[in-house]
């Protein structure tokens, strides 16, 4: 792509943002487990999923906005929580917050984030989701907990893919590590150590000593019990776990598979999505995420089940393509992509996407 030429696809950002982020940092944000089947399973799958369309509706209106938990979004796309977004940008998670206000849409944001919690919380109007991992230390998650009701939040986002850190090839052969003076801030408190040099891939020494992998639907109810916020389980990717999620009462899950980078090999989200949807019959709120790079990718996904999708490499090679501006571009491409699949597709709403759009 010629230098001057601004972005048109996702694509595009993408490889802008390869030159701009450092190597070692992008292969970070791009890689999946092992050899990427999943990862690039997550794309291809929706690429063949084809559509079926009506013609001779008055699509003369169109209204991409959707309610998730009882708030109105500008479209059913949220931004995804994704660590450390300084090795992308120096406004990191600051200019990601600033952006999903400026689109109005629902920020969730990582516990490994390189700002804090309350700082991110305030560059926002919109809703701020919070993600969080469970430590084996329960008073460290208690914390956390605690921090994300007084910093406002609306949600907790409970990752429950993770009990082990997948193992993503490229960061162990570049040993990836936080440069000095970036550091995660919301564990600041409790880190007795710095993610150290000595491990295969520092994050994945880190995550082994003090996630906890015992995690079972039990702490799931001890997390409701603490917390008077929504609950949404994020990792869920066969029908049998999203019932269960439905049995435990939580307010709703995320079909995922942590963008390939947990099990490789393992389903395509979005040909796990209907399955679960039909699971879940409405009983709770259902969001999936992965592969999403296109607005029918979001239409696909809605009419297959999803009141929403979540984006997460999108949202970081905005952030490295062009700060908070460049997270708004890769927000107004999917606004103006979605907005056409509807308008060919015969959708004035959201809740006209319907699954009768798929071809069998
Ligand atoms: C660089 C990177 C960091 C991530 N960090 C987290 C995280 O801290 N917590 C979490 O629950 N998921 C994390 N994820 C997974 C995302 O939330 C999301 O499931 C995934 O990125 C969706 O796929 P996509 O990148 O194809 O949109 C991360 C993903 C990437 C690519």
């Amino acid at each position: 792509m010629n230098e001057n030429t601004s972005p048109v696809t996702i694509a595009d950002i993408e490889k802008i943002a390869a030159e701009k982020i450092p190597g070692f940092a992008f292969d970070y944000y791009s890689s999946g487990a092992d050899d990427e089947i999943t990862l690039r399973e997550n794309s291809n799958a929706f690429d063949r999923i084809l559509l079926n369309y009506r013609v001779l509706v008055d699509v003369s209106s169109r209204d991409l906005s959707v309610t998730i938990l009882g708030e109105k979004i500008s479209m059913p796309v949220i931004i995804a929580p994704t660590a450390f977004h300084r090795l992308a940008h120096p406004d990191g998670e600051m200019a990601v917050a600033r952006a999903a206000s400026a689109e109005q849409t629902i920020m969730t944001l990582s516990t490994l984030s390189n700002s804090g919690l309350e700082e991110v919380a305030r560059e926002t109007n919109w809703p701020l989701w919070f993600q969080l991992y469970v430590f084996k230390d329960r008073e460290v998650t208690r914390e956390l907990v605690s921090k994300a009701e007084t910093a406002g939040c609306k949600a907790l986002v409970l990752t429950v893919d993770a009990p082990l850190l997948g193992r993503r090839i490229r960061d162990v052969r570049n040993r990836f590590n936080l440069p000095e003076g970036i550091v995660v801030k919301n564990l600041e408190p409790f880190m007795k150590e710095m993610l150290p040099r000595d491990q295969e891939s520092g994050i994945a020494g880190y995550f082994a000593r003090n996630l906890d992998p015992s995690l079972s639907w039990k702490d799931v109810e001890w997390l409701k019990s603490i917390t008077r916020l929504p609950v949404i389980v994020k990792g869920i990717i066969c029908r049998e776990d999203a019932m269960l999620a439905v049995e435990n009462g939580v307010d709703g899950i995320v079909v995922s598979n942590h963008g390939g980078r947990q099990l490789d090999t393992c389903s395509a989200t979005v040909d796990a999505l209907p399955g679960i949807a039909e699971a879940v019959s409405k009983k709770i709120l259902v969001l999936m995420d992965g592969g999403v790079r296109r607005g029918t990718d979001v239409l696909k996904a809605v009419a297959l089940g999803a009141d929403a999708v979540l984006i997460g490499r999108p949202v970081i090679y905005g952030l490295g393509y062009d700060g908070e501006k460049g997270v708004r571009k890769v927000f107004e491409i999917l606004r103006t992509e979605l907005d056409l699949a509807m308008a060919l597709c015969g959708c004035r709403s959201i809740g006209e996407i319907k699954r009768s759009l798929i071809v069998k």
